[in-house]
């Protein structure tokens, strides 16, 4: 899925010339480490085979014209304009990151490029992320300057923050940005540091199943977990002087002080705190080939996920407990922010078949709904093509 020619054709078709570069970036499969993130604590995501593209040439009127093969359409701004499009929403991602790299000053230049992608959207894959991260190698490749990976993710997470308003944490763009071939990272979200872990070569899958249920209300729900973490931390420090967030936080601590915490909020601090452990666990359960104790910690994680942290839904539960009554599955759960999207799920090789068969038979019959799958390959981060 390298190959960059389909796209510099598809330029020469829309703007009539040849771009002078082409950048990709990947989307995510979070394998453990749900809503952790913002809480300074541990992810294991990896970047996967489904990617965004941007074909570009730069222009000199500070002018950037953007053509989306997906939703054939066009957008333009200038470089220095704050504005969002309301009409152009896929347009935003390029218009933040462009905000926020002018305001630390790099030498942007205007440009032509079409973006185009096969990362599903709007299915907790983080197609988001990853064209905020191509965006910036873009706007890097018109501007012929280059920023350091760890420091291209922190930009773009500025600008889905800052600009798009999604209070989002690192993950999603540091595994866009960072990713490893064949590997899944256990990122620090912290320190920032992070391990690669290797994923087994063969004998077992990690398959996708899209929901096909798109992630509603999901901004605002986030926003509110978010807060509510903040605020068990803010109740918690009272007992627990040295805490800085949940990442400081023990299941013996909150057993000890949980009676501080509303009732709700002290189910979204025990999902955090023990999803922190979950991630811990399966990190050396993946390095020690330990499959079966990999999986039942994903399962885990979906129940937490259900009960405690309560973004799961009816279609995400249905779609993990088709999937978990397959012979060879070693675990599922649901993957990204929740509400809709998608589900992960850890698949022996001879079994990929009849999971997709029955998943989708049953799937469909619980709820109404097809479900699609993507096995998948953990892929490199973002890089520049051409
Ligand atoms: C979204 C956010 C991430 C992370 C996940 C939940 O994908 O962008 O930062 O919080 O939800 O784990």
């Amino acid at each position: 899925m390298t190959d960059p020619s389909d796209i510099q054709a598809d330029f020469a078709t829309v703007f009539g010339s040849r771009p002078t570069f082409v950048v990709r970036a990947p989307g995510r499969v979070n394998l453990i480490g749900e809503h952790t993130d913002y809480n300074d604590g541990f992810v294991f995501p990896a970047a996967i085979d489904y990617d965004v593209r941007i074909a570009g040439r730069p222009r000199d009127d500070g002018v950037v014209r953007l053509w989306s093969a997906l939703f054939h359409r066009r957008a333009q701004f200038a470089l220095g304009t704050r504005r969002r499009s309301r009409r152009n929403g896929w347009s935003n991602y390029v218009r933040g990151v462009g905000v926020i790299l002018a305001s630390e000053d790099y030498p942007l230049r205007g440009m032509d490029a079409i973006v185009t992608g096969t990362v599903p959207l709007s299915s907790g894959l983080s197609s988001s992320a990853a064209l905020e991260v191509a965006s910036c190698l873009a706007f890097e490749a018109a501007g012929e300057f280059s920023i350091e990976p760890k420091r291209r993710a922190l930009l773009s997470q500025r600008a889905e923050r800052e600009f798009v308003g999604v209070q989002c944490g690192i993950m999603d763009q540091f595994i866009s940005a960072l990713g490893q071939a064949n590997h899944a990272l256990m990122i620090d979200t912290r320190s920032l540091d992070y391990q690669p872990v290797p994923l087994p070569s063969s004998g077992v899958s990690i398959v996708i199943s899209n929901t096909n249920k798109q992630r509603g209300l999901v901004d605002s729900a986030y926003n509110e977990r978010r807060a509510q973490c903040e605020e068990g931390v803010r109740r918690l420090v009272k007992a627990l002087p040295g805490i800085r967030a949940l990442r400081d936080v023990t299941l013996a601590d909150l057993e000890a002080h949980g009676a501080l915490l509303d009732p709700v909020v002290l189910r979204r601090c025990r999902h955090v705190v023990s999803e922190n452990e979950r991630v811990l666990e399966s990190v050396e359960a993946l390095r020690s080939g330990d499959l079966g104790r990999f999986g039942r910690l994903m399962n885990r994680s979906h129940g937490s996920l259900r009960d405690d942290y309560e973004v799961s839904c009816l279609e995400l539960d249905a779609m993990v407990e088709a999937a978990r009554a397959v012979d060879g599955v070693y675990g599922a759960r649901m993957t990204g922010a929740g509400f809709g999207g998608c589900t992960v799920s850890l698949v022996a090789d001879e079994a990929v078949g009849r999971f997709k068969q029955s998943v989708g038979e049953e799937y469909l019959r619980k709820t109404g709904r097809e479900a699609t799958f993507y096995v998948c390959r953990a892929s490199a981060g973002a890089e520049r093509l051409l």
